[in-house]
């Protein structure tokens, strides 16, 4: 019965839509972003926390309070016990908070336990299709493989995600394919085409997706018409 699909449709696929998170820990870049009611979740790394110049804990718990979709806090231990001991105090920031770990034996060994705890956990330095496996076979709810870096290195880092995203899909695992690493909104769109559950992206590329140079020449086309004819719109009289 063919109208039945799109509600079929709706039921098979857990995350229908294009999640975008912004990769970032600048709270005030944040809050404009999430003031236009387009970014689903936030991304963070050691890095961008040293950038915030801000303490860890309180300006995590800051984008998660602002923010109700998922905020990775990335563990920095090099052992499985210390990504553990650290995913437990991440997640007690708030309910929201998913611990990040790296692609490493030991960060899988981390994601494992913590998954089995039911911790939602973001396996990240994803740069092979192989590692996207492991870290699916592990209970990833997200895997982030970095296509930006695989770029730098004259690497094709969207053919990766069409990879993992084939290998996902042949045994329907339900890892989430969080494309990261994006600096542009070229790899935002070839994200979108291939079919990556989430795409993490700098503010600056999301406030790109805007731009169109047809869409400033016509609103300026309109605007001008409307003023020559001399009428004011929301006034009554
Ligand atoms: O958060 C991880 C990732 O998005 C980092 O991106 O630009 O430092 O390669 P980038």
């Amino acid at each position: 019965d063919s109208h039945c699909l799109p509600f079929r449709l709706t039921i098979l696929s857990p995350n229908p839509n294009m999640d975008i998170f912004a990769d970032t820990a600048d709270i005030e870049e944040i809050r404009k972003l999430n003031e236009l009611g387009i970014i689903d979740g936030v991304t963070t790394n050691p890095s961008l926390i040293a950038k915030s110049g801000r303490e860890i804990r309180e300006v995590l718990a800051e984008i998660c309070e602002l923010v109700p979709g998922p905020i990775s806090g990335e563990t920095v231990s090099s052992d499985a016990e210390g990504m553990v001991r650290e995913g437990r105090w991440l997640r007690e920031i708030a309910n929201n908070m998913v611990v990040k770990v790296p692609l490493t034996p030991e960060g899988i060994k981390a994601c494992y336990q913590l998954s089995d705890e039911g911790h939602p956990v973001n396996v990240t330095l994803c740069f092979s299709a192989n590692q996207a496996l492991l870290a699916a076979k592990s209970g990833a709810t997200f895997i982030s493989p970095f296509v930006g870096r695989l770029d730098d290195i004259s690497s094709e880092g969207m053919q990766l995600i069409q990879e993992i995203r084939m290998i996902y899909d042949n045994y329907d695992f339900s890892t989430e394919i969080l494309t990261a690493s994006a600096r542009g909104p070229m790899h935002i769109l070839e994200a979108a085409k291939i079919g990556s559950d989430v795409v993490t992206a700098p503010p600056k590329a999301i406030w790109q997706m805007f731009n169109h140079p047809l869409t400033d020449k016509g609103l300026k086309a309109f605007l001008d018409d409307w003023e020559k004819t001399g009428q004011k719109l929301g006034q009554s009289g």
